[in-house]
């Protein structure tokens, strides 16, 4: 995380006075990908890398932005429907517009902030920004909002104003962290439980292919559409409400894409259970055996990976690696690994030479401590 101290000197520079610094963090998933639109499960922890903001009401109907990192500003009215055509800047305004749907009695503000969770990575910087913005206009305007209403208004964003038809488990994630725990969310009914997250001997670590995934205009919408058409056809709710009879009795009307797709759903819902078993006996080489499986599905089934991750996946594999796979929505971004300890050094520089001397790029590895959620600093 970014610290504040850096960032108030920058909120003086720029805007004059001070401001009050706020955080949230990104996140990474152990397990239960692409379910969390489906009804299912997912097992994500917020991460130490995340955005801060430094931000004071001033008194005006104008928000005034400036993203120190990538050193651009950006001013617009909140009673303005339509505000900035500028992506990076569509997410806060998103935020203050749902805030204010909600009932929440937002003015105009300044903020500068800054962020150090890479994007592009699949570390859902984009939900960092509108949970840290939801969490600071909540507190500042004397909202009554929880932390799962405004992980919605994070989500209702990414819906209205940016076009990704996301589910819910990177704004929760980003809202409810705790540091040292993963939590397993039923995104059905909204219940979560916190999974202390110590496996002894065993590293969590990334590998950043640093290829870019763009999920806005992408194929992630219609992979969703895909699921919402089977779960029509099957006469449920969503996937997660669907057996696996039901799914082969259909399984004549849809096409093998459409089926394929509902078998890694069907799949992955087991596979999070599998891994909550694991989990309650400690036992982090069956974890690792779920995630290769997950990454199975999310390639051939699912098919949102890309020659990079599956080299990723395979080479962890080859080297001894417990368990593998990409994460997030696909298309680029981040493999997540679950690897020993005595393995770890030698699997990341291995990795390193073998990436770059096949794709002529660096890829990138990022070390994981689970962290707290958006907050007051
Ligand atoms: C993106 C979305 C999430 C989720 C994942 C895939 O990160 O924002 O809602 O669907 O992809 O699991």
């Amino acid at each position: 995380m970014i610290n504040p101290d850096s960032l108030r000197q920058l909120f003086a520079d720029h805007f004059g006075g001070e401001g009050i610094a706020f955080a949230a963090p990104g996140r990474i998933n152990l397990i239960g990908e692409h379910t969390d639109y489906n009804g299912g499960f997912v097992f994500p922890g917020a991460v130490g890398q995340g955005i801060t903001a430094i931000v004071r009401p001033n008194g005006s109907r104008d928000v005034n932005l400036h993203a120190a990192d990538l050193g651009r500003s950006c001013s617009f009215c909140i009673d303005d429907a339509q505000g900035p055509q500028a992506v990076d800047f569509r997410y806060v305004f998103g935020v203050v517009r749902e805030m204010m749907a909600a009932g929440v009695l937002v003015e105009g503000f300044d903020a500068l902030y800054a962020g150090d969770v890479p994007l592009g990575a699949g570390m859902s910087s984009s939900a960092a920004l509108e949970s840290c913005f939801a969490f600071a206009l909540n507190d500042l305007f004397g909202g009554k909002l929880d932390r799962m209403q405004m992980a919605r208004i994070g989500q209702a964003t990414e819906h209205r104003y940016v076009g990704v038809k996301c589910g819910i488990m990177d704004q929760f994630a980003s809202m409810h962290g705790r540091r040292g725990s993963l939590m397993r969310l039923d995104c059905r009914s909204g219940e979560f439980q916190y999974y202390p997250w110590q496996p002894d001997g065993y590293s969590l670590v990334l590998v950043n292919t640093c290829v870019k995934h763009q999920l806005v205009g992408s194929p992630y919408n219609e992979r969703r559409a895909s699921c919402e058409h089977v779960a029509a056809l099957a006469g449920v709710e969503t996937l997660r409400d669907c057996t696996w009879q039901q799914l082969d009795a259909i399984r004549p009307k849809l096409t093998e894409q459409d089926y394929r797709r509902a078998r890694f759903v069907l799949g992955e819902t087991d596979r999070v259970m599998a891994v909550c078993n694991a989990l309650e006996n400690a036992d982090y080489e069956s974890v690792g055996h779920q995630m290769y499986l997950t990454h199975e599905g999310l390639s051939h089934d699912y098919d949102v990976s890309c020659p990079e991750l599956d080299f990723l996946v395979d080479e962890a594999r080859r080297l001894g690696v417990s368990g593998a796979r990409m994460m997030g929505g696909g298309f680029g971004g981040c493999t997540i690994n679950l690897v020993r300890n005595d393995r770890r050094d030698t699997f990341l520089a291995r990795v390193r030479d073998t990436y770059r001397r096949l794709f002529s790029i660096d890829c990138q590895p990022i070390a994981v401590e689970i962290g707290d959620g958006a907050r007051r600093l």
